[in-house]
């Protein structure tokens, strides 16, 4: 990902979250040197995922399909892709939080060995109130 795919990242952010990050959000973790991919499907960004790794520990911060392309394998494709990026960085462990509600994420992310392990209470905005999150892990070693 560059400042360049920055307008079509954050046009399918909004597309997929009611709370979408904004560019300066992508920005940040840009010059943070987070790793910052997009997958590309015939030259346009399909998907994007931004993961944080340090001291033997990736966090998943982000991971999206573009509306039109999900139930496609792409997002198991983007997540496989993730899973390696960590290992190559000797990452030990991936760490993530999603959505209680978000069906389609917990789903995603059991089918490829993530457990669920805890909930933070009123992690995410969403409206008047807050919504839990889910934190998962997946052991690489
Ligand atoms: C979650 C997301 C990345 C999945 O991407 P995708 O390209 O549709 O996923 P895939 O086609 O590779 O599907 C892989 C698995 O995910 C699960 N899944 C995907 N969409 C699902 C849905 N709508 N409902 C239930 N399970 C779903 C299924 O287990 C699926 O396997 P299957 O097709 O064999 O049933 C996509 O829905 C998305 O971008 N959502 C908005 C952003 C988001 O919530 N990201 C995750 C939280 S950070």
């Amino acid at each position: 990902m560059v400042a360049q795919d920055l307008s079509a990242v954050e046009a399918i952010e909004r597309s997929v979250y009611t709370h979408p990050w904004t560019i300066g959000n992508f920005t940040d973790s840009l010059e943070a040197g987070y790793h910052c991919w997009i997958l590309e499907r015939e030259g346009r960004v399909a998907g994007y995922s931004v993961v944080m790794i340090a001291a033997g520990e990736a966090h998943l911060l982000n991971l999206s399909i573009a509306l039109p392309l999900q139930r496609r394998g792409l997002g198991g494709e983007l997540l496989r892709f993730v899973v390696k990026l960590a290992r190559d960085h000797a990452a030990l462990t991936i760490y993530l939080e999603v959505r209680e509600s978000n069906t389609a994420g917990r789903a995603l992310y059991a089918q490829y060995g993530f457990a669920e392990i805890g909930q933070r209470r009123g992690y995410y905005p969403a409206g008047a109130v807050r919504e839990d999150a889910v934190t998962m892990e997946k052991k690489l070693q």
